[in-house]
């Protein structure tokens, strides 16, 4: 903790093409933390290769997704953005909690569970111990908040179990980090299907808005959107569709849902998708016309690459000594 600032913690994969939903319900809000908190937000590569990745599109992908983050406002002076390999004490304490986390455990971890469903043919060693992994992240840092998706909860409530394990033998070793399920962040959901969340990984094109589709692409899906034949434009489970895109027009203009529905009262359909798919625009563009701008500035960029990764290895290097030291680990000499 510096200048008596809480830190949080927090990371995405560079897996798949962002959505408006990874904009509005994690990048925005990472952005509004960055003043009150001492953040450290990563790109979590080495989450990436539990599945198997095209390796020169991963390197492309986590560049550009370290350069949105940049992009959305967070400041890489004052929070800290790096990627997960270039700090190899998060694999060092993955593996050491790997001895305190037992079988059982990462067996009901639900997202295990679903994605070796669906890579039968690659359900590996670093599938299963995710979570660990994901708990390292967090515990080198000593984050009190961790802003995350509601489905990742239950990865977070094992990596409190472990710390508090961990804790229980050797002392006071970890912070012991809370959840921070974004009561400000927008849930997005598929336009194609409003009950489903919006998703990097949707087969049909039209269900979600990724941050680089330009003005016209966006305009057509919002146009395409399943809304249901009740006609009146109101919110609520009844109406899932006109319900999302209600939030994500919130979301966008930082109005408040009544002073929404006050504004549509009696309109149709149609002229509250245009006007949704309008405020996306608003804010995708000069996020776009950034992302284009700093993926020029290459050395700028680099710089950053390696003045953050040293600062992040800096705070996890002082927090692994300590556990090694705990666990019996010979001191080094210096
Ligand atoms: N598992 C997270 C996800 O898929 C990403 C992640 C990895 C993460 N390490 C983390 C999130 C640490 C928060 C904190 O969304």
């Amino acid at each position: 903790m510096l200048d008596g600032k809480k830190v949080i913690f927090s990371g995405m994969q560079a897996t798949g093409n962002l959505t408006l939903g990874n904009y509005l319900g994690a990048l925005k809000n990472w952005a509004q933390l960055t003043d009150e908190y001492e953040c450290y937000y990563c790109v979590v590569d080495e989450h990436s290769i539990t599945i198997r990745q095209d390796p020169a599109v991963l390197r492309k992908r986590a560049r550009a997704l370290l350069i949105l983050y940049i992009a959305a406002g967070i400041d890489p002076e004052k929070s800290v953005l790096y990627f997960q390999s270039h700090v190899s004490a998060h694999a060092e304490l993955a593996w050491i909690l790997n001895c305190y986390t037992y079988m059982g455990e990462m067996s009901r971890m639900t997202q295990f569970k679903d994605k070796s469903a669906k890579h039968e043919d690659n359900i590996n060693v670093g599938l299963f111990a995710y979570p660990v992994l994901m708990a390292a992240d967090i515990l080198l840092y000593q984050a009190d908040l961790v802003p995350v998706g509601i489905d990742q909860k239950q990865h977070l409530e094992i990596c409190r179990d472990i710390a508090e394990r961990f804790n229980n033998i050797y002392g006071d070793v970890f912070t012991i980090p809370d959840g921070y399920y974004g009561s400000t962040g927008a849930k997005v959901m598929s336009l194609q299907n409003p009950e489903k969340k919006m998703s990097k990984s949707d087969e049909n094109p039209n269900a979600s808005i990724y941050l680089m589709d330009d003005t016209d692409t966006i305009m057509r899906k919002f146009k395409r959107a399943v809304t249901d034949s009740l006609g009146v434009i109101g919110y609520g489970p009844e109406q899932p569709g006109i319900s999302n895109l209600i939030d994500i027009y919130c979301a966008c203009t930082g109005k408040k849902v009544e002073e929404a529905l006050k504004e549509f009262d009696g309109r149709g359909y149609g002229e509250l998708k245009m006007a949704v798919g309008e405020a996306v625009c608003g804010q995708l563009a000069p996020l776009q016309a950034e992302v284009a701008r700093l993926t020029k500035e290459k050395d700028y960029i680099d710089r950053i690459i390696k003045n953050n990764a040293e600062r992040a290895a800096y705070t996890a290097g002082k927090t692994l000594r300590k556990v090694q030291h705990k666990i019996g680990f010979p001191d080094r000499i210096r």
